[in-house]
């Protein structure tokens, strides 16, 4: 038998966690073969949750996962983890600006990154869901200075199956017909998400559809789907996150189909005159764990100011939390 990998797991009682542990231990990140051993992190109110979905996850008997191990340290946590899906993150609260929020998240994301600097696996890869996840993300890598920029991503994962789905739709294909999707930048509403590349049954996607419906329709729609659920659902979407969550890492670990590439929110050091030092959504290909942004994609003026718009607002996020940068 395989041995297990640890797989950390923050905000293990909140919603995203609901849906993402059991399709974890029942083996939809690395296979059926392959025993885990789940890390839960919850912050010290959470914890009489959270041990109720511990026993909900033993009651389900999955032969793959080998232990639990629950704490509100995230240095007991993150210890030998090979895996991290940092989740857990404080919801905006009545009154909170978002700049209280940034900085609330910032705080939380400067700990985590430091505990992972000094516990995790030195090969750890950490996906950062938790919102404004991008951002987050940043903070986690400038606080683990042992580990490599190459060890974070923040998750747009969820924003580029919106994206694949919309256009499946109204092309009348499925998901899979569609491929070289691409979102950019930050996972918010000024996210860029850009058919220009992308094909359906090998046709170019822009020769399929009407601009207008490009311009007006499918990059709104995208663009606020997560306000769409919320209003609908009356909570934020949860399962689909989760399978985002899982299909981001998956592909970190398993590798790109060849010939297509996924959007991944990675550490530019300037691809496509992104500036260096923001976390921004690229399309990339994954080759045995490692990710190379895609080179040399034609940008005209429409992406290019549509790519700037969502830089701009990660610039700002981040001037908001210099001071946790190191
Ligand atoms: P939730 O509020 O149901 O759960 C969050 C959990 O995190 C709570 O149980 C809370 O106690 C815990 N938590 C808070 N601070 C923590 C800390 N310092 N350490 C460990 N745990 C902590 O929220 P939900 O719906 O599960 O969403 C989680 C995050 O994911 C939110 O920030 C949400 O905005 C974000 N999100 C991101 C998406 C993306 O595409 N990147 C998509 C959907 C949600």
């Amino acid at each position: 038998m395989k041995t297990p990998v640890h797989i950390a797991v923050t905000g293990a009682a909140g919603q995203i966690s609901y849906s993402l542990l059991f399709r974890l231990a029942a083996g939809a990140l690395l296979g059926y073969d392959q025993p885990i051993v789940l890390h839960l992190l919850e912050i010290t109110p959470g914890m009489s949750a959270l041990q109720g979905v511990v026993m909900e996850l033993k009651d389900c008997a999955f032969p793959l996962l080998h232990r639990i191990e629950v704490t509100d340290d995230p240095k007991v946590a993150f210890k030998n983890v090979d895996y991290a899906f940092l989740v857990g993150a404080r919801p905006r609260g009545p009154g909170m600006e978002r700049k209280d929020l940034l900085e609330v998240n910032a705080e939380i994301f400067a700990v985590q990154g430091k505990a992972l600097n000094d516990v995790a696996s030195r090969k750890v890869k950490v996906l950062v869901t938790g919102n404004p996840a991008n951002t987050n993300a940043l903070i986690a890598l400038s606080n683990a200075p042992d580990l490599k920029p190459e060890n974070f991503s923040a998750m747009t994962r969820l924003d580029h199956n919106r994206a694949l789905s919309q256009l499946a739709e109204k092309c009348g294909v499925l998901p899979v017909d569609v491929k070289n999707m691409t979102v950019w930048g930050n996972h918010s509403t000024t996210q860029y998400p850009d058919i220009h590349h992308a094909k359906v049954k090998g046709q170019d996607a822009l020769s399929l559809v009407d601009n207008d419906w490009y311009v007006n329709e499918f990059i709104p729609v995208v663009q606020q789907r997560g306000a769409e659920i919320i209003k609908a659902r009356g909570q934020s979407s949860a399962a689909s996150a989760a399978n985002a969550a899982i299909g981001q890492m998956k592909t970190w670990a398993l590798g790109t189909e060849p010939g297509d590439w996924v959007s991944m929110a990675v550490l530019s050091d300037g691809h496509y005159g992104i500036e260096s030092g923001l976390v921004y959504s690229f399309p990339v290909t994954v080759v045995d764990g490692e990710v190379n942004v895609v080179r040399g994609l034609e940008i005209n003026d429409f992406s290019r100011q549509r790519m700037r718009i969502t830089e701009a607002e990660l610039k700002e996020e981040r001037d908001a939390v210099k001071h946790l940068l190191r």
